[in-house]
């Protein structure tokens, strides 16, 4: 029995890397016999970047929408918004006195993201603590993260350690799942995708825009009649990512036979989009217009949430000393 956890911001609506590298991933563990799976919207996390109410409010449903149009089904573990649980924000506290300066000043997240900012943050120096206390809250045991999250694990395994040593026992310290062979999908440019490059395939848009996505994927410039090597081309890649062995090999020698565009491929690539996330697609659209439900499923989530958060909560009141 494992307790998997892990957390999306709400920074944008997710896209197709964000789709294929956590999401579906995260349901399938969510899915594997004997596995708990915490899964919330890390919206406290985004107010270190976005100051706009109805940007954060748009995307944490967005987000929870995706995660259930993806198929999580809430009832088999625990779905919620971050700022629902003001207990995070107390264990923080009680954290930030048992991380070394140091530590977060080294943080190649937060160097690379001051490096990059006019203005910086205290809550972007101390993310990591937040991010500490989501998982160490909840007695997480296993943390899906991406490669760039791994120093954040080790900065939480690192003050549970401080706190267990100097308290005894308190804090199950949690081990970060970097799935080595998860994909990292391409964007439109062929750089990973992420929201801050501008290049992202979003899914959650109609089937006119969704095209208009495709068709400006960048690609060579081989003439029609050239045999074109598919290894190279990011519409390759990414129609490799969604479809069958036997699929991906046929487009691969429409690739190398010559007399076959991109335009084509780009198309292929589009049908096979609205093929497989058909169903994700309409489901999104549905949760998204239905804030009620969306209310009532991150409300149900934070209630159980809050009966495990407090508990912990409580241990660690007695130990610094605070209750009894
Ligand atoms: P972005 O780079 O667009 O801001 P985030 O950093 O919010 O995306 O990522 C949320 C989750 O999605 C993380 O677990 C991350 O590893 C995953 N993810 C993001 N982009 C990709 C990608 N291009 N390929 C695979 N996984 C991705
Ligand atoms: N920092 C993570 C990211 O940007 C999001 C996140 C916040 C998270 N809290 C977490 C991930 C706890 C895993 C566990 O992707």
């Amino acid at each position: 029995m494992a307790r998997i956890l892990t957390g999306i911001q709400s920074t944008g609506v997710p896209h197709l890397g964000n789709i294929l590298g956590a999401i579906l991933p995260g349901i399938d563990l969510s899915q594997q016999p004997g596995n708990e799976a915490f899964f919330f919207i890390a919206n406290l996390h985004t107010l270190t970047a976005v100051r706009d109410a109805s940007f954060i409010r748009e995307n944490t449903y967005s987000v929870a929408a995706a995660w259930l149009a993806c198929g999580f089904d809430q009832k088999q573990g625990c779905f919620y918004r971050q700022s629902d649980l003001p207990e995070v924000c107390e264990l923080t506290w009680y954290l930030s006195c048992f991380t070394p300066f140091p530590m977060l000043a080294n943080a190649h997240s937060f160097k690379d993201k001051s490096s990059r900012r006019a203005e910086v943050n205290a809550g972007l120096f101390t993310y990591p603590v937040l991010m500490a206390a989501d998982i160490l809250l909840y007695d997480a045991e296993k943390v899906p993260v991406g490669k760039d999250q791994v120093q954040h694990l080790e900065i939480t395994r690192d003050i549970a350690g401080a706190f267990n040593n100097c308290y005894g026992e308190t804090f199950v310290v949690p081990q970060a799942m970097v799935q080595e062979h998860v994909m990292v999908v391409p964007g439109i440019d062929g750089q990973k995708m992420s929201k801050s490059y501008g290049n992202t395939i979003n899914l959650f848009v109609d089937d006119k825009s969704l095209r208009k996505n495709i068709m400006k994927i960048i690609t060579g410039s081989e003439p029609l009649e050239a045999p074109k090597n598919p290894d190279t081309c990011t519409v390759f890649h990414l129609y490799k990512l969604v479809s069958s062995h036997e699929e991906t090999e046929s487009l691969r020698q429409l690739y190398l036979a010559g007399g076959f565009g991109f335009g084509k491929a780009k198309e292929m690539l589009f049908e096979k989009l609205l093929e497989v996330f058909g169903e994700t697609r309409r489901k999104y659209a549905a949760y998204f217009e239905d804030i009620t439900y969306l209310d009532t499923v991150l409300a149900e989530g934070a209630e159980k949430a809050k009966a495990i958060g407090s508990e912990t909560l409580l241990r660690v009141r007695k130990k610094i000393g605070y209750s009894f």
